[in-house]
Order: structure tokens, then C-alpha cells, then sequence
């Protein structure tokens, strides 16, 4: 089976700026970061060059641990179409894991805003100084276990893509693979069994493919693109299935049954409001460091709203005090960030005076903000530029 795999893997593969081996750019295998400013010139190709030599790497690892890290970080609770973009501006804004520890953190902020999920942000952050300040990229699990952010899954991934190791991993993908592959059931092995079964699944593999002597990349990034591509959650693709003959649930043609669903956590609706202090003629709008708020802490955003100012009555006195135009307009938006569920009420008032701007405030470009911004306050901006220009 895992022969099939690896080989349906080498055939099949997409084409991912991740995937590139090295000698693609000026990066080689850093044993230690100072290889990477020691030698600027493209290493030969293998990665067997005088500094990856020191990591012995088996059949197929010649990717960058920095890269590597970087898209998984970014993959995790987003679609391979969306990271690429956002991969590449990445590496030009810090090509290197030091310039990355070094960044400001709103420059981090800035890159990642619109990925969701921003603690992965920070924490990305966090990870290379961790790893700057030991001097070297982590060289096994354990090592990579150490660093901020870097959980079982992103080590596995790390340690078997870059360096080769034969060391487990399991994802969405690799679960539903697995669920359908050995007819997993969550309800009745219990939701931790179900999950040690499949980290333990994983292990078996990943030994067997030492053993076959197949690269421990081909065979865990197998599974995950399998998943990925052709062992879909809607609509699988049996017929293009390299395992198919090793399938269970295709066998008993229970594949849509499989992965069972979670239980899913009970939807919180949380409602916001916010206000948007609109220049119209400067095409600037208010905005505020919303490092205090519970979501997108590291991001930029429209000021909350006080009660008193969305309140009608109190609302004429707020605007006669603060001198502020009197067109108002109220836009809704919605937004899903894991099982909360928040409604967004923005109130648009019009002004020409920049009565704000004090710290921890700006105004800025409804063409260029420049800040970090979340999507949920990128939606406003584009709402306002539709109704409003
Ligand atoms: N999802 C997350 N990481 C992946 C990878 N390396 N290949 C395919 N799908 C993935
Ligand atoms: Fe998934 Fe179908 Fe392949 Fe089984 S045969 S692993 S269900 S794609």
C-alpha cells in the first residue's frame, strides 16, 4: 500500500511554491542559520552540499525547514489556494527566518492579515525567535516540539518533509484517509481512542516506510494529498484511487459514511458594534489598535462603539457635542470565526474633522490602509467604497 502510495505521490503531486526543492532560490539546508549568509549562491541542487551534508539527509529531503514550517503554519485552517499568495509575499517581506524574528510585529500582522486565525501569526513569530536565538533549526521531533506554536502534527510534518525523518503525522486529511481506508468509526472507539488509533495508524506507516526504505515525505504528504485531492470529504474520487484495492469502506461501499462527523461545538452568536468615523473627501477613515479586544488581537480595526452611540437619543447629543456631520448609515455584515458566529453593525458617520488622534488610533487610506487588518473590518472598507464613492 505504501508503495502505491509514494509512487501515486511522485506521479501526482501538485506543483506547490512549497514543494520546490532547494538550489530554486539563495536558501540551502541550514544545519545552522549561518550557513544561509556563509553561502549565497545557490546550493548545487541536492542539498547535499557541504551544509546539508551535517543533516544526512534521506531520499527526498531537500526542502527548507523555514518553508516548510511557514506553508504548514499557513495551511492549517486554510485551503492550499488562498496560502499561496500569501506564502510568496511572505518570503519577500522575510526571506529568512531571522528577518521574520527580527520584524516588527505589526509588519507580521500586516502579512498575515486576511489568513484568519492569528494566533498562528504570532506565534509564528515567537518560533523564529526561539529558533534564532538556539542558533540552529531544530533537528528532531523533540526539538521541534520545543518551539512556540509547534504542535504534534506541524513537528511530524517539519521533521519528515524537510529533514526526511521517519516520524508520524496526522491532519484532517490524513484522518479522513484513514477513516475510510480501515473504517474507523469516532462513536464506537470514543473520540481519544479514535485518535490514537490514527496517530498509531501513522506510526505503523511511517515505520514500514523506513523499513521499504521509501522517503518519509513521499509517504506522510501522500496521505495528506490524498485527502486533499482525491479521498475528498464530499465527493471522493474512488476511481482515481491508488489504495482503492486496500479500501474498506470502498469495499463495503461505505465511503461516504466515513469520517463520521464530530459532534460539533454549540454555535455562540455574538453581536459588535462599531463605529466608522468616514472622511469622505480625504477618502480616510478612523481606525483603532484593537490589541485590548478579544478577537484579532495584533490587528487594526473601526473603534467599538460605546451603547450611548448607538443609542438614538443620546446619539443626537454625542454628534452636537462632537461636532460631527449629521448622515448616518448603518452596514451589516456577518462573520464565522471557529463556532462563534458575530454580527457586525457598523455605523457610518461623516465627518471632516480628524477629532481623534491620539495613540492607539489613525486614520488611514480606504485605498491603502496599511495596518493589519482582519476581514471583518477589510469588508467594511469595501462596503464603504461601494456605497459611499
Ligand atoms: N495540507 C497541509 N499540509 C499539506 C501538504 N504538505 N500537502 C498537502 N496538503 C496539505
Ligand atoms: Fe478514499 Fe475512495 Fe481511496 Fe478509499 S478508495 S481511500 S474512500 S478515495
Amino acid at each position: 500500500m505504501l508503495k502505491k502510495l509514494s509512487g501515486w505521490f511522485q506521479r501526482q503531486k501538485r506543483v506547490l511554491p512549497w514543494r520546490e526543492a532547494l538550489g530554486s532560490d539563495s536558501l540551502t539546508v541550514p544545519a545552522n542559520l549561518e550557513s544561509k549568509r556563509r553561502s549565497k549562491t545557490p546550493s548545487s541542487g541536492q542539498g547535499s552540499g557541504a551544509n546539508g551534508a551535517k543533516l544526512n539527509p534521506p531520499i527526498g529531503a531537500h526542502r527548507h525547514p523555514y518553508r516548510v514550517w511557514l506553508s504548514e503554519m499557513m495551511l492549517q485552517q486554510t485551503q492550499v489556494v488562498t496560502v499561496i499568495p500569501y506564502f510568496h509575499r511572505f518570503l519577500e517581506l522575510f526571506p529568512t527566518i531571522e528577518d521574520l524574528a527580527s520584524a516588527k510585529e505589526e509588519d507580521v500582522m500586516k502579512a498575515w492579515a486576511g489568513l484568519g486565525y492569528y494566533s498562528r501569526a504570532r506565534n509564528l513569530q515567537k518560533g523564529a525567535k526561539h529558533i534564532v536565538s538556539q542558533g540552529k533549526f531544530p533537528q528532531s521531533l523533540e526539538e521541534w516540539l520545543e518551539v512556540p506554536g509547534v504542535g504534534p502534527y506541524t513537528a511530524g510534518a517539519v521533521c519528515s518533509l524537510s529533514l526526511g525523518q521517519y516520524v508520524p503525522l496526522v491532519d484532517g486529511n490524513v484522518e479522513r484517509v484513514f477513516s475510510r481506508l480501515f473504517c474507523l468509526s469516532r462513536k464506537t472507539l470514543g473520540e481519544k481512542q479514535y485518535r490514537d488509533e490514527q496517530w498509531r495508524l501513522a506510526k505503523l506507516a511511517i515505520s514500514k516506510a523506513e523499513k521499504l526504505g521509501l522517503s518519509a515525505g513521499d509517504v506522510n504528504e501522500g496521505w495528506m494529498e490524498l485527502g486533499a485531492t482525491v479521498c475528498t470529504t464530499k465527493n471522493p474520487v474512488c476511481g482515481l484511487c491508488p489504495l482503492q484495492k486496500n479500501c474498506t469502506a470502498f469495499r463495503e461501499e461505505r465511503v461516504t459514511a466515513f469520517p463520521e462527523k464530530k459532534p460539533k461545538p454549540e454555535k455562540i452568536f455574538l453581536e459588535e458594534k462599531v463605529i466608522a468615523l468616514l472622511d469622505k473627501k480625504r477618502r480616510k477613515v478612523l481606525l483603532e489598535d484593537s490589541t485590548h479586544r478579544q478577537w484579532r488581537k495584533g490587528l487594526w480595526d473601526f473603534p467599538e462603539a460605546l451603547p450611548v452611540e448607538f443609542s438614538t437619543t443620546a446619539n443626537g447629543r454625542a454628534r452636537k457635542a462632537s461636532n460631527v456631520a449629521l448622515t448616518e448609515s448603518i452596514l451589516k455584515s456577518k462573520h464565522v470565526v471557529t463556532n462563534h458566529q458575530i454580527s457586525r453593525e457598523t455605523r457610518v458617520i461623516f465627518t471632516e474633522k480628524r477629532m481623534i488622534d491620539s495613540k492607539g488610533f489613525a486614520w488611514v487610506s480606504l485605498d491603502h490602509p496599511e495596518r493589519p487588518l482582519g476581514a471583518p473590518s477589510r469588508k467594511i472598507i469595501k462596503l464603504i467604497l461601494e456605497r459611499f464613492f
